[in-house]
């Protein structure tokens, strides 16, 4: 089937919520036969659509494939601007590379890059992020915000609420966040966030948000097992991961217009109401060594406040967090 056809009927569907719509309303709207709408229909059973039809009522989708195309998001989407331009690419080296280049291209702010799979998936402090085919959502998000670059942190804090949210929404688990952007779900990894700059010394073209969470993978590696985690792994259910996008984007919006209008507040209240590592015993890992102590919050810079042994306050900036057990 054509795209645009196809993208013509998707909608139609969408518009209708669930409800079934007759074969002469989508040949009405299509400008087709209906032997053509009942072909079309067939099509979109071949691409894993599943669809009740009924006579004299017409059609209805009852269940959709879990694809995250373009028009997968875009259907459905609430946001105004964020995910409005979508960039999708079957598979690809990493989204956050797709993304550097559009940005500087200048594509407009809230374009999405999203892909099905990453063959050489980055993580921070130049790790590799496994990105495995069609069951994970990898993602990068381009934003413009005018603040200065020292500012750009909060922006982390900032998805990593929003990601919390939308997983909440769309799967009724609680996720906890680790300093600065890890995502947890009983102490395992299940989402990861890799915030990067184009900028001036004292002003900002683009920020790049990638965002890497594992959804729907039923076994990991060995060497991630014991550190990773899927939603699905921990509901139980297959995730609709277009879904679970057009969530986090809309959380995303809500927050990041909030930001812009009210300053970091919002934002850092509900990071610490999700945060972990606050007021635990934490080892934070530098380049330049590890300090032990208590973490005591974040800076209105979003920046981790640390406080050792001695009573000395650290100012954590960037480092590897790990949480240190009570025996
Ligand atoms: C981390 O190390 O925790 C951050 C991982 C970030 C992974 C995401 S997946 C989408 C985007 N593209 C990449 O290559 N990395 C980020």
């Amino acid at each position: 089937m054509q795209s645009e056809m196809r993208r013509k009927l998707l909608e139609i569907f969408s518009n209708s919520t669930g409800e079934f719509v007759s074969g002469q309303k989508i040949s009405e709207k299509l400008g087709c036969s209906r032997t053509a709408v009942w072909k079309h229909i067939e099509d979109l059973r071949k691409e894993g659509y599943e669809l009740e039809a009924v006579r004299r009522l017409g059609y209805r989708i009852t269940k959709k494939p879990d694809k995250i195309t373009g028009n997968e998001i875009q259907l459905g989407l609430k946001t105004m601007s964020i995910g409005r331009n979508v960039h999708f690419e079957e598979s690809v080296l990493s989204t956050q590379k797709i993304a550097h280049r559009l940005a500087y291209d200048g594509v407009p702010e809230g374009t999405i890059v999203v892909t099905e799979e990453q063959t050489a998936g980055r993580g921070r402090l130049d790790r590799s992020w496994h990105s495995p085919k069609q069951t994970g959502v990898w993602m990068s998000l381009i934003l413009r915000p005018n603040i200065p670059p020292s500012s750009a942190p909060q922006l982390t804090l900032l998805a990593a609420v929003g990601v919390v949210q939308g997983i909440q929404e769309i799967t009724g688990l609680e996720p906890d966040i680790k300093w600065p952007n890890d995502i947890l779900i009983s102490g395992k990894k299940v989402v990861g966030i890799l915030t990067e700059l184009q900028a001036e010394a004292d002003r900002i073209n683009s920020v790049i948000i990638g965002i890497g969470i594992n959804v729907n993978q039923n076994y990991f590696p060995e060497e991630l097992d014991d550190i990773a985690t899927s939603l699905y792994l921990q509901k139980g259910e297959i995730i609709n991961r277009a879904e679970l996008i057009q969530s986090i984007l809309y959380k995303i919006e809500v927050l990041y217009h909030d930001y812009l209008s009210n300053g970091f507040s919002m934002v850092k209240l509900l990071w610490e109401s999700y945060a972990i590592s606050i007021g635990q015993k934490i080892v934070a890992r530098t380049i330049t060594g590890s300090i032990s102590g208590r973490a005591l919050g974040i800076t209105s810079e979003g920046v981790l406040r640390l406080e050792d042994e001695t009573g000395v306050i650290h100012l954590i900036h960037s480092a590897d967090i790990e949480l240190v057990k009570n025996r």
